[in-house]
């Protein structure tokens, strides 16, 4: 019964997400502009201040991986990110692949590429209160995105993977935020504030073919070709993706399959807090308590965790 009753908030809440300026759910991720080293705007325009143009990047193809130690390592990592199951079997407590968030095996602009990532590490995360290394932030997709335990710095695991993004990324810029880089949700707003209703009737036009009516994906062959988007083996509750913003923007870059760019801003937002809206695995850092679990590490209007839902509390362990 704990954490039941109190400090519940209601979908209501979102009407503050319309129009407003900046979230306070923000991961401090989010780079500043790159100073000296990006181009400057074009005097044509000069008198509209606008953000100055961010560096592209084109990562190598995959042919490109060489041979010997080093390639064997970009090899691995390759293989772990897009069969995660199979390959870093022991720390993985669900049915994702990296490269189910991380699409075309963690190349594909717009879903937050290793190549986009990988030269702005260290760096500070709110999540945690510190400064991060990039083996610290894959551990931390293990523990939430994978519902896993995070392997070990050191671990074999760990070095394919930096191995796999070292590799990706030869020749991009260095601390720069790059064109592509994250999932694109700067300044990206619902028109008008989300609404359960209207993405669910997204979700049955857009999405349940692949990932199913009841959201929980399809397999073939005992492999999971379309992932499930919530329930026990989809992410949890710490998850960068149960936060709206987050969803919503993945969402709109990348889905439906293939189709990418195709749903308005607001059939993004609506479909992102449909999804949202369903029980997945408890939140690892769980103190016990909903409420109070809410107050430590959910409190912003991008986490439903330990609101009510048609009279459920989301996070509230008799739903496991
Ligand atoms: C359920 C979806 C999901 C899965 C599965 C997932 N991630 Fe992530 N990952 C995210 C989200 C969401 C972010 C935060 C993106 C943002 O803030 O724009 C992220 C961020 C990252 C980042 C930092 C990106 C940056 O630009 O700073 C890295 C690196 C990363 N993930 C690696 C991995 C690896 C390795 C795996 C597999 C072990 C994995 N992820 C599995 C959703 C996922
Ligand atoms: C044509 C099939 C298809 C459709 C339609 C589709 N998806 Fe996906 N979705 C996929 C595949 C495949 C992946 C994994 C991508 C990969 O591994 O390369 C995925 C991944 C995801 C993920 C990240 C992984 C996870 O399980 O959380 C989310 C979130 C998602 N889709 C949401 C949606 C939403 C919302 C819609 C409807 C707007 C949608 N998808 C429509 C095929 C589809």
């Amino acid at each position: 019964m704990s954490g039941r009753a109190t400090s519940v908030i209601t979908v209501a809440t979102l009407a503050l997400l319309a129009g407003c300026t900046k979230p306070s759910a923000r991961d401090a991720g989010a780079a500043p502009s790159p100073g000296s080293a990006a181009p400057a705007p074009s005097a044509k325009h000069a008198e509209a201040p606008r953000a100055p143009s961010a560096p592209t990047f084109t990562p190598p193809p995959q042919s490109a991986i060489p041979g010997g130690p080093f390639g064997d390592a970009v090899r691995q990592g390759r293989a772990i990110f897009t069969d995660t199951p199979t390959y870093a079997r022991a720390y993985v407590g669900n049915v994702l692949s990296c490269n189910n968030c991380h699409l075309d095996a963690g190349r594909l602009p717009s879903s937050a590429p290793l190549w986009g990532a990988w030269g702005m590490y260290p760096k500070y995360r709110k999540k945690n209160g510190h400064v991060n290394t990039f083996a610290e932030r894959l551990q931390g997709c293990f523990r939430y995105s994978m519902n896993g335990t995070a392997p070990p710095l050191g671990s074999p695991e760990l070095v394919a993977l930096q191995a796999y993004a070292r590799w990706m990324s030869e020749g991009a810029p260095v601390g720069v935020k790059l064109a592509g880089a994250g999932y694109p949700r700067e300044d990206f707003r619902p028109p008008e504030p989300p609404d359960y209703a209207r993405g669910e009737a997204v979700f049955k036009a857009k999405c349940a073919l692949c990932h199913g009516a009841d959201g929980q994906g399809q397999q073939a062959g005992g492999r999971y070709v379309f992932p499930p988007l919530w329930g026990p083996r989809s992410f949890n509750w710490g998850a960068g993706m149960h936060e709206l913003h987050k969803a919503a923007a993945f969402i709109k870059a990348n889905m439906p399959f293939s189709r990418g760019g195709t749903l308005s801003d607001q059939e993004a937002w609506d479909v992102a807090l449909f999804m949202d809206s369903h029980e997945r695995p408890q939140d690892p850092r769980f103190t016990g308590d909903v409420a109070e679990t809410r107050a430590k590490y959910h409190d912003t209007p991008m986490s439903l965790y330990g609101t009510e839902v048609h009279g459920h509390v989301l996070g509230s362990p008799s739903a496991e």
